[in-house]
């Protein structure tokens, strides 16, 4: 799904992310099920990731990312008209994170919602946010991408529990004032044919969690991780691409691309087809392994805060996930 010119440019005036203090190192796997520390770098390029403690739950971690979001852009809890946590990792299956998080922060002016689309949802909020404000049907958005993926990972199953990791991104978007920057070109799509191919089988309404079925992990994440990384380069690529072309720039014009943080051999793949060079791509999957929703925006916020790009340069954001869905934005910082 393709971009129209809008009437209001939309910009993000700050961005925040909180991640848990608990680091659960390779090594410390490796004490745990049949793998390496040299088998996980190697194959993804993770060195660690974060895990929640018990008792903190998506919105905390969520609310967390959100505060710092806020006070960079400059605006209270009070000011925000919409609220959007993408995760699936909800706190409850009803009501949405998003109102644990509009509680939290105060925020009681705050439509409020959640999104599922695995790893593309901060972009798909993005999307959604920037033509709602654009309608002028909000003055601004507070987005998020927040997940508790321990609490889905199967942690005997080492083709999974080495990827995935705790976290949360949040960014601002409002009206853009003449001469700031914007988000100048989305992209978004959808390949519900694949679902099979990375999924929570259980816990919904196809499979309900039973005390027949309860210690079979089927409320955890399963992948066909071989396939998926097949579909994230093209679909990356693909959708990177559009939003360039869109926005009328070369490769050599971008100052900084942030993909989705799920496997180093998939960002490498992506920036070599894209030429644009690697130095130019930013990486914290290392740190965090894969955070669904999170990690585009824990990587947007990083990469601001530690002047990765500057007012005027041109970035390009680029997700994959779950569904299977993906998504990408050019944005004018
Ligand atoms: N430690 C040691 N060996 C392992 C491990 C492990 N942790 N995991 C798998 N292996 C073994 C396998 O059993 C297999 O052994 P075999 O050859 O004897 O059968 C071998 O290593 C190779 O396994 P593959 O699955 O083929 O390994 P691959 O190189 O494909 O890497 C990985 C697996 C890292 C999962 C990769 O396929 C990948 O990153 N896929 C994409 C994931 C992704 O992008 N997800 C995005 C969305 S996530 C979301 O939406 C929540």
């Amino acid at each position: 799904m393709s971009e129209t010119k809008s009437v209001i440019d939309v910009c993000i005036a700050g961005t925040g992310s909180y991640v848990p203090e608990r680091i659960l190192s390779n090594e410390e796997l490796a004490a745990k099920v049949d793998t390496s520390d040299e088998w996980i770098v190697t194959r993804t390029g993770i060195k660690e990731r974060r895990i929640a403690a018990e008792g903190q739950f998506t919105s905390h971690l969520a609310t967390n990312a959100a505060r710092k979001a806020l006070e960079q852009a400059g605006l209270a809890a009070e000011d925000i008209e919409l609220i959007i946590v993408a995760t699936i990792t909800p706190d409850t299956p009803t009501p949405a994170t998003a109102c644990h998080v509009q509680k939290a922060l105060g925020a009681s002016k705050a439509v409020a919602f959640d999104i599922s689309a695995a790893c593309s949802g901060f972009l798909y909020a993005m999307k959604i946010s920037k033509r709602l404000i654009s309608d002028g049907a909000f003055k601004n958005a507070l987005i998020i991408g927040a997940e508790k993926l321990s609490s889905v990972t199967n942690w005997s199953d080492r083709s999974t529990c080495v990827l995935f990791g705790d976290g949360a991104g949040a960014a601002v978007l409002r009206r853009a004032e003449p001469g700031e920057g914007s988000i100048v070109a989305t992209e978004m799509g959808t390949d519900g044919s694949l679902t099979h191919l990375l999924e929570i089988p259980g816990g919904g309404t196809a499979c309900p969690i039973t005390s027949e079925n309860v210690n079979d992990n089927l409320q955890t994440l399963s992948m066909l991780g071989k396939e998926v990384f097949k579909h994230a380069v093209n679909r990356m690529k693909e959708a990177a691409e559009k939003v360039i072309e869109r926005a009328g720039w070369q490769p050599e014009d971008i100052a900084c691309v942030i993909p989705h943080q799920a496997n180093l051999r998939i960002i490498d793949a992506i920036a070599d087809r894209l030429a644009v060079p690697n130095e130019r791509v930013f990486v914290n999957l290392h740190k965090y392994g894969n955070t669904s929703a999170a990690a585009v925006a824990i990587a947007l916020d990083e990469a601001n805060r530690t002047g990765v790009f500057k007012r005027g340069d041109k970035i390009v954001l680029v997700v994959f996930g779950a569904g299977l869905t993906w998504a990408a934005a050019a944005i004018e910082w």
